[in-house]
């Protein structure tokens, strides 16, 4: 059987003006192991699992216990793909030696690396975690965890201003140390100049093609996921109307006796049914 490598950080370097990266994000094991199978590049272990699997209506509630069990059971789906641990709401802003303690978590639990949301104000937290050792993945524009508490989920660098901080906060987060930086939701010609910024690639989600790769919430591109809709997810299957048929179909054939057939059925062997039956009768 062939082994592939796995994909390293440096791999991920490499990749700039080579190759577009692949990410997804990812929460079990299972579906890990179908996406490490399919050739992904990196899964990463959003804490949008706050959201799809959890149902919270923000990654803000999700903590460091439920993302280790996520990270857990990613790292023994993928064994090809780099695996990147989100750290959530609280595991990190408190200050850098707490959040090198929770990076340490995340990777024990299976991380290759960790990702963190923010620019130049957390230039000091990443480089504490990067002089750890632990390869840190970048998160602006868009920052989920606290534009939910401010204006909302809305585009970013949408002005001279904000557009020309967001190239600082890349070349910040750069200096620091981060092998990659995802770009949420920019417009898309301001995600084009960070890119071009920067010589670490960028990842990027509703913020164009000029990215050095793409990642998407599985649950939004799979069709599973219903609550929020946003324009730039694709969606590459329609799972819940698949999952919608396949449990009524099931529901009404347990209740018609269709379900279990012969073939799914176990039974005992002549011998054993004889003396059972003999058994039931004293
Ligand atoms: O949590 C997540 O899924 C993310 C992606 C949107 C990049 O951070």
């Amino acid at each position: 059987m062939q082994t592939k490598k796995k994909v390293s950080v440096n791999d991920i370097i490499a990749m700039k003006h080579v190759e577009k990266i692949s990410v997804l994000t990812s929460y079990d094991y299972s579906i890990s192991l179908i996406c490490d199978r399919a050739g992904i590049d990196v899964l990463l272990v959003g804490d949008s699992a706050g959201m799809v699997v959890l149902g919270y209506s923000s990654t803000v509630p999700i903590g460091m216990p439920e993302m280790v069990v996520f990270c857990g059971a990613v790292a023994r789906g993928a064994k090809h793909a780099m695996i990147v641990g989100d750290m959530p709401f609280g595991s990190y802003q408190p200050n850098p030696s707490l959040a090198v303690e929770n990076a340490v978590q995340l990777v024990k639990a299976g991380c290759d690396a960790v990702k963190l949301e923010g620019g130049s104000e957390i230039i000091r937290t990443i480089k504490a975690i990067v002089d750890a050792g632990i390869p840190v993945m970048g998160h602006i524009g868009l920052k989920p965890q606290t534009s939910s508490l401010w204006e909302g989920y809305k585009l970013q660098g949408r002005t001279k201003e904000s557009a020309m901080k967001l190239i600082e906060d890349a070349k910040a987060l750069e200096k620091a140390g981060v092998f990659s930086i995802v770009l949420e939701m920019v417009a898309s010609e301001v995600a084009d100049a960070v890119t071009k910024s920067v010589s670490v690639p960028t990842i990027g989600i509703g913020s164009g093609d000029g990215c050095d790769g793409q990642v998407l919430v599985l649950h939004d591109m799979l069709g599973i996921y219903e609550d929020i809709r946003p324009k730039f997810v694709k969606r590459y299957a329609e799972l819940s109307k698949l999952i919608f048929d396949a449990v009524s179909s099931y529901t009404r054939e347990v209740k018609t006796g269709k379900f279990p057939e012969e073939s799914n059925m176990s039974h005992l062997g002549p011998d054993e049914l004889e003396k059972f039956r003999k058994a039931k009768k004293k």
